[in-house]
């Protein structure tokens, strides 16, 4: 008789629409959690892609810093690539043109460059095995950087209008310091711009017009195109590179621009990156079996 109950039934149905209701409400509660993760990954995402946007580097009416840079692979590669892009991030109208010292570009550099937020052009040349230096050589033993700046030089005169393009040409290693300052000292560069860099040579700082540090000149990018013949060497003697460039571009040292109050200011340092010792990997690897995971980048 209660099962019959009138009431008894309507009141299990209303219970079914209530049971059915909380159902549904559930799913949307899920639903939304779920739009709810998707934005805020989203949000962040552009977060990210906001940190990393180039500043404003649209300004047609100021020539272009196109900055050649040679890399190569080893422990502390991707630091100082990280370091040098914070600085060049900060800088208007600048090309980065970094060749890497490989038969192939690598994965790191490729991913390296793609979230940088510099603009930027990415190429390799592969120092040749007999001039190449081995890792335990002393490092003045061999030319560095030559055949990468080499091939951001041919690429600039391939791919630039020196009609329409107005530029000037920096070469910048990956490891040294950079004074923002010094970019737009050297922006306006008629033909060969000089300033003085801090430590090198064994010296406080270094001053030596036309036998002056690779960081210490930068060139107008006409004069890049007037000489297409004005290429670095791996046969010139030590200290020599940067004088051999300069020669093959006539000029004489009236056609320097002394920068950086009269030469009398360091914008830039030749600082040196200790080599990273990793001995502890080998002790963990007697200890343990195993050292630290390869595929973590670094
Ligand atoms: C000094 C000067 O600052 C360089 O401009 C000059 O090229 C070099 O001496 C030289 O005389 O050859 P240093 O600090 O002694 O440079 O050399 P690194 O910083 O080790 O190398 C200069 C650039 O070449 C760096 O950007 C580096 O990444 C690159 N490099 C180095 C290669 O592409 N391949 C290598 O095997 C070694
Ligand atoms: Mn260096």
């Amino acid at each position: 008789t209660f099962c019959g109950n009138q009431e008894f039934g309507s009141l299990s149905k209303q219970i079914d629409w209530y049971k059915d209701h909380i159902k549904q409400q559930k799913e949307e509660i899920q639903s939304l959690k779920e739009s709810f993760e998707q934005a805020s990954e989203k949000l962040q995402r552009c977060e990210k892609l906001l940190r990393r946007k180039p500043i404003s580097r649209n300004d047609e009416n100021i020539p272009t810093i196109y900055l050649i840079t040679p890399t190569h692979t080893r422990l502390e590669q991707k630091a100082e690539l990280t370091r040098l892009s914070h600085t060049l991030r900060h800088v208007k109208n600048l090309h980065w043109i970094v060749i890497e010292d490989c038969d192939k570009k690598t994965n790191l550099v490729t991913n390296f460059l793609a979230n940088c937020g510099v603009t930027y052009t990415h190429l390799y040349a592969e120092t040749p095995a007999q001039v190449k230096l081995k890792s335990n050589d002393p490092n003045w033993l061999k030319p560095r950087g030559v055949l990468q700046r080499n091939a951001g030089l041919t690429w600039l005169r391939k791919n630039l209008n020196p009609e329409s393009d107005k530029g000037v040409v920096y070469f910048a290693d990956d490891d040294n310091t950079y004074d923002l300052d010094l970019f737009e000292e050297m922006r306006y560069t008629k033909k060969v711009s000089v300033w003085p860099v801090g430590l090198v040579g064994a010296l406080r700082y270094e001053k030596r017009p036309f036998a002056m540090d690779m960081a210490g000149f930068a060139v107008n990018l006409k004069l890049i195109h007037d000489h297409p013949e004005a290429l670095f060497s791996n046969t010139v003697p030590r200290g020599y590179q940067e004088s051999t460039i300069l020669k093959k571009m006539s000029l004489t040292l009236e056609d320097l621009e002394p920068k950086a109050n009269n030469c009398k200011k360091i914008l830039v340092w030749h600082t040196r990156t200790e080599k990273t010792k990793t001995k502890n990997e080998d002790k963990m690897k007697k200890k343990i079996g195993s050292g630290s995971d390869p595929n973590m980048e670094v």
